[in-house]
């Protein structure tokens, strides 16, 4: 039999060691500290001569274990986890860049992350330069001698337009600078950037890997050395995620293949139900084959995700029509629940980004972000079905 192992295998076998009790699920550890035998061990706990836990800032039981799953399933070598998506990008970048970097970055990415680059980067003298997910053949020319890395997210949102990992990832070798991704749409069952030659890869754990709506959480994988850097930085500004948390997340990641199949599944049927719908002026999926990136999507996913992008017709008014119709789906900021989820990112999610940013990344004003849950996709249909022709 071989020793490698399935992916669901991975995410069901992980498991941390078991204590004297024999449990089989894994308990929680919820400790702020722990013990050393003596000054000796303690020192050299501290002095990193003995690889242990310390202080639950730095790691803890059920940490670890969410690291290491995350990092199976990623083929990463080390990773770090955060108390949520936003402090795993912020921490990543706080560790990596210094005053005078440059960064370059696809232009559609997540409100609060372009809120970083606009906002507080600027004043740290870390600069940002954006290419437009169509015009990827722009970014060389953007790369500068203080470019430190490309940064992406693919899908994006909430447009789910797709960026070929290959192609970001020769560039950015070409230019001797890392390639960050933030694979948070796509899970790492849906797609593993490090295989396309990613170098860090970035989830908002709060989404499809939780999965229920129940915790914040964040993590980066990749590079050994890079993660060395971004846990020293971490360890000293505490931006950990908690035990609780990890555990959660961690018993998550055992459902996350079967959800998502069934998630990415209901997705699909939704849009190819809301293509031939006339009261909608366009839809996107990566795996419809009308959407401008399918050649990619299929390249580099397993299936498409569990997110819809579409514009209702009608503009603000058809867009707010259709919000106030809804009956069974929620209408909710977050993604990636067992519950289907309606958003309007224009006046949500990605309320604060420049109106001429979220015109130039395709954020309408009567687009919809759905969400897809595990209901049964006759009922998540009829519902929008009735909202659309109210
Ligand atoms: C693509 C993406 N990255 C990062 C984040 C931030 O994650 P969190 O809300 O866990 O901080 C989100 C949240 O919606 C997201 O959609």
């Amino acid at each position: 039999m071989s020793d490698k192992k399935n992916f669901e295998t991975l995410a069901v076998r992980t498991q941390s060691e078991t204590t004297q009790f024999s449990e089989h699920s894994v308990p929680l550890y919820l400790t702020s500290g722990f013990v050393f035998e003596d000054a000796e061990e303690m020192r050299a706990s501290f002095a990193e001569e003995k690889q242990r836990d310390l202080y639950s800032r730095y790691s803890n039981p059920n940490v670890n274990e969410f690291v290491d799953k995350i990092c199976l399933m990623e083929g990463a070598e080390a990773g770090f986890a955060f108390a949520s998506g936003m402090a795993a990008i912020f921490s990543t970048f706080g560790a990596l860049l210094s005053a005078g970097d440059h960064v370059v970055s696809c232009s559609s990415v997540f409100g609060a992350t372009h809120g970083l680059f606009t906002k507080y980067f600027p004043k740290w003298n870390i600069n940002c330069s954006y290419f437009d997910v169509k015009d990827v053949d722009k970014i060389e020319s953007l790369i500068q001698p203080t470019t430190k890395f490309i940064y992406a997210e693919t899908p994006t949102n909430p447009g789910v337009d797709v960026l070929d990992l290959e192609v970001l990832s020769k560039i950015a070798k070409k230019h001797g600078i890392l390639l960050i991704i933030d694979n948070c749409f796509a899970t790492p069952y849906l797609q593993q950037p490090i295989k396309f030659g990613a170098d860090l890869v970035i989830h908002s754990a709060t989404k499809l890997i939780d999965g229920q709506g129940r915790v914040l959480g964040g993590i980066t994988v990749g590079n050994k050395e890079l993660i060395r850097e971004i846990y020293l930085f971490s360890r000293l500004t505490g931006p950990a995620l908690s035990a609780f948390n990890a555990w959660v997340l961690s018993k998550s990641l055992e459902t996350l293949a079967v959800r998502a199949d069934r998630q990415c599944e209901n997705a699909l049927k939704l849009a190819e139900f809301l293509e031939s719908h006339p009261k909608v002026k366009w839809v996107k999926y990566p795996f419809l084959k009308s959407h401008p990136q399918y050649e990619i999507a299929i390249k580099q996913m397993k299936l498409g995700g569990t997110i819809v992008a579409f514009e209702v017709e009608g503009g603000v008014d058809g867009g707010r029509n259709f919000f106030d119709n809804i009956k069974m789906c929620s209408l909710s900021a977050n993604l990636g629940d067992t519950r289907t989820i309606v958003t309007h990112p224009a006046s949500t999610t990605h309320a604060k980004v420049e109106p001429e940013v979220k015109k130039a990344v395709g954020i309408t004003d009567g687009m919809v972000r759905c969400s897809l849950g595990l209901e049964h996709i006759d009922d998540i249909i009829a519902d929008i079905k009735q909202a659309l022709e109210a």
